[in-house]
């Protein structure tokens, strides 16, 4: 049953939907999150620490956020896989006139295809920046995450990665959104237009709200 699923276009499409509304909320979360350093280095770092102690005393130290990063690794393992299969499909598709040309994929295809591998690239760069540690600027310390992101864009290439990756991300969802609402069948012709904007909406949040992060510490708001 679930391999049939699995094996017709639309239950890859149900798959990607759902993996990528999974990462929307993370995301959503993520963002808001964010926003507390604004609010100076001892809210913040609170923050972090109380992300590792949610649950408790039912869950030990880290046992939450651990459940929330396989939960996040089974999303995007899903939503590139069914996105790889999908594009192949799509290119198979195309009437056999092209037979003689290097077959393509369609405009919406190829832009979040690159957006998603920028978005894959830049979610392994990120945590190797601000998790572990390994290429971050300056002393990385754990348990100090103002500090960290402090040194992350105090660097012309820690801006440059983040806001790119950023401006890449609102696009992605803008359309990732849309697609999704029509695959689990909430497309109508009255409600269209309605979807769109919260698309755009949430999309516009989501890229305006990560990016203040670094414009507040190149302006010195944040420092
Ligand atoms: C300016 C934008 C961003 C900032 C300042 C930021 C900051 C951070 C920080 C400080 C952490 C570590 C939290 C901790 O260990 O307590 C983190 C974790 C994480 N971020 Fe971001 N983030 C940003 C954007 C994003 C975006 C756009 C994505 C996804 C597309 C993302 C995905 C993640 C993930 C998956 C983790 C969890 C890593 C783990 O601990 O397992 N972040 N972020």
């Amino acid at each position: 049953m679930a391999r049939t699923v699995w094996d017709s276009t639309v239950g890859k499409k149900t798959v990607m939907a759902v993996s990528g509304l999974v990462m929307l909320l993370y995301l959503v979360a993520h963002m808001i999150g964010n926003l507390k350093i604004f609010f100076g280095a001892g809210e913040f770092n609170h923050y972090a620490h109380w992300l590792r102690t949610v649950g408790e005393p039912f869950m030990h130290y880290e046992w939450t956020l651990w459940v929330i990063r396989v939960v996040l690794v089974v999303a995007v393992v899903a939503h590139a896989t069914s996105a790889y299969q999908l594009s192949r499909r799509d290119i198979k598709a195309r009437p056999s006139k092209y037979v003689h040309k290097k077959p393509r994929a369609s405009y919406a295809t190829r832009t979040m295809r690159w957006g998603g591998i920028i978005l894959g690239l830049f979610i392994v760069w990120h945590i190797l920046d601000l998790t572990t540690g390994t290429v971050h600027p300056g002393g990385f310390e754990t348990g100090k995450p103002y500090q960290n992101i402090l040194d992350t864009f105090s660097t012309w290439y820690g801006n440059v990665i983040y806001i790119v990756a950023m401006l890449a991300l609102g696009l992605h969802i803008r359309h990732g959104f849309w697609s999704a609402a029509q695959t689990l069948g909430a497309g109508s012709r009255t409600r269209d237009r309605a979807l769109k904007t919260v698309a755009n909406v949430l999309a516009l949040l989501l890229t305006v709200g990560f990016i203040a992060v670094p414009v507040g510490v190149m302006t010195g708001v944040v420092s």
